[in-house]
């Protein structure tokens, strides 16, 4: 698993998918930057969110509301005052840490040695194995699952109450060390503003402080009215937006699953009150078919029940997904009650009110929102399909398996050599493809080699124009996960491509 995220994150820079920010200056650390590929495999998972939740619901609109707000807003919203984390300081080795994530961290270790112990019971009764009957009665794996319960539960009371030496108690007594040094040397634990201050305005005594936003979705709450109104929209709807955020995140690491500057995918869904537990639990199932429909593997998604809720939600849940360091967060669905739009209207004076026309009465909705990381999504399926395969001549490859549909690049077309014409309809097949697909051409090196180099750009068909092309308009189409080459006609090519790579 750990060679395995290695390989992931040199990968991603070897092959010009990320780089580190500012790396002729050693970098900036959880601050990354999108490279040639990485970029298109990034706005391809936009792309794919918005079509399914705007495109694909007449009650959703899209909204691209400012990074800058005004700074009432982070007042209202609870981030000035409860967008905390607990922070922990190493005496020894003078590092931070967020205690949380070190207790989740060790939480989620009890999780994996149950999962072994399942395996290893899976292996041993084959066919017969009944998964759910033996996780609830083997005393070892309950004993693990139970623990893990426990202690996650016990964070999030002292969270929940704000009690920071209880945190520090738990990580004394589970014994947990620092994951750089070994040491168990920590000092006080104390709460730690996430969010990145800036300054508006030219002279120093008239600056406004401003907050880089922490969320996108404060832009739609402030926005509701005016969208609802000029859109002439009928509760339930909802307002999708995808844009950058800032948390000045106190652990860097683990790539980037956890970044200072990242971007969100989020939609907020306006309901009646008292309707809300119900799209909840509707946006809860919609959203993991989405993530379903990609491919990746059921197994590789689980949910998980907040108990600890943050200071706006009624009821949340994670769509968790197994990356290469386990199972971690990649989207939230929460119940965020009227919180947000009734602390806007008290903070603003402005009424923040839906009329509804059958009930005749005015009333503060619901919000059920949706909220995943681009970056996360991002890691979790480009980590998923990186694949070393060994062939049958005993040679490895390495294959980026990505759902057609995000693929950089949807097929590179090779001249078998650069000679005989053979460059010239190269170029006019791209030519007549590139107003459809991201296309490539590649003439150098032998064609095996630029074979697998698409394969490691995660490319789903090469397309190899040879001598006999000059004869009968006819190339091999390669598809990479197969590697089976089939010749086909010039003018199929459009068809077999589309039929793959469309959303
Ligand atoms: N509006 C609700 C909200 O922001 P959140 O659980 O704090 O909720 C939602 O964040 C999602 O944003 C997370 O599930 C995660 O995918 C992504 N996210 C949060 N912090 C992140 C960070 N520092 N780096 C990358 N993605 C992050």
């Amino acid at each position: 698993q750990e060679d395995l995220f290695k390989n992931v994150v040199s990968h991603a820079k070897e092959y010009g998918f990320i780089f580190q920010s500012s790396e002729v200056y050693d970098g900036l650390s959880a601050v990354y930057d999108y490279a040639q590929n990485g970029v298109e495999l990034k706005k391809n998972i936009r792309e794919y969110w918005w079509k399914s939740m705007v495109q694909m619901h007449e009650n959703i609109v899209g909204l691209d509301a400012a990074i800058l707000m005004h700074p009432t807003t982070w007042k209202a919203s609870g981030h000035v005052d409860a967008f905390n984390d607990p922070l922990i300081d190493n005496k020894d080795s003078k590092k931070r840490y967020r205690a949380d994530v070190l207790i989740e961290d060790y939480a989620e270790k009890l999780n994996q040695k149950a999962e072994k112990e399942i395996e290893k019971a899976a292996a041993r009764f084959g066919e017969s194995f009944d998964r759910e009957q033996y996780t609830t009665t083997n005393p070892r794996v309950m004993e693990y699952l139970a623990k893990n319960r426990e202690i996650l539960e016990r964070m999030g009371r002292s969270l929940g109450s704000g009690d920071l030496q209880d945190v520090k108690a738990l990580i004394e007594e589970l014994e947990i060390a620092d994951p750089d040094t070994g040491s168990r040397n920590w000092t006080d634990v104390k709460q730690f503003n996430l969010m990145f201050g800036t300054k508006l305005g030219a002279s120093a005594e008239n600056a406004m402080d401003l907050y880089l936003r922490p969320e996108t979705a404060q832009g739609i709450f402030v926005n509701f009215l005016n969208v609802q109104k000029s859109g002439r929209m009928k509760i339930p709807f909802g307002i999708a937006q995808t844009g950058k955020a800032f948390r000045n995140e106190i652990v860097a690491r683990q790539f980037i699953f956890r970044m200072r500057e990242f971007e969100q995918m989020e939609m907020q869904f306006f309901v009646k009150p008292g309707t809300e537990m119900e799209w909840y639990e509707y946006w809860k199932t919609t959203r993991l078919s989405w993530h379903l429909s990609l491919g990746l593997g059921k197994q590789h998604y689980r949910f998980h029940d907040h108990e600890k809720l943050a200071h706006y939600a009624n009821a949340a849940a994670d769509i968790e997904f197994n990356f290469p360091f386990g199972f971690k967060e990649l989207e939230g669905i929460h119940s965020r009650t009227d919180f947000d739009l009734k602390a806007h209207e008290q903070y603003s004076g402005k009424k923040l009110q839906y009329f509804d026309t059958e009930e005749n009465k005015n009333y503060t909705p619901y919000v059920v929102e949706t909220s995943v990381g681009l970056d996360r999504m991002f890691l979790a399926v480009f980590s998923n399909s990186l694949k070393e395969e060994t062939l049958e001549d005993g040679s490895v490859r390495t294959v980026l398996q990505l759902p057609s549909v995000l693929a950089p690049t949807k097929a590179a077309v090779l001249p078998l050599v650069k000679k005989d014409g053979l460059p010239e309809i190269a170029r006019s097949i791209i030519e007549d493809l590139k107003w459809d697909f991201n296309m490539a051409y590649d003439e150098k090196d032998a064609v095996g080699r630029r074979y697998r180099r698409q394969d490691a750009l995660g490319t789903p068909f090469c397309i190899t124009v040879d001598h006999q092309t000059l004869e009968d308009k006819t190339v091999t189409i390669r598809h990479r996960d197969s590697m089976k080459q089939d010749r086909v006609d010039i003018s199929a090519l459009r068809g077999i491509i589309e039929n793959e790579v469309s959303m």
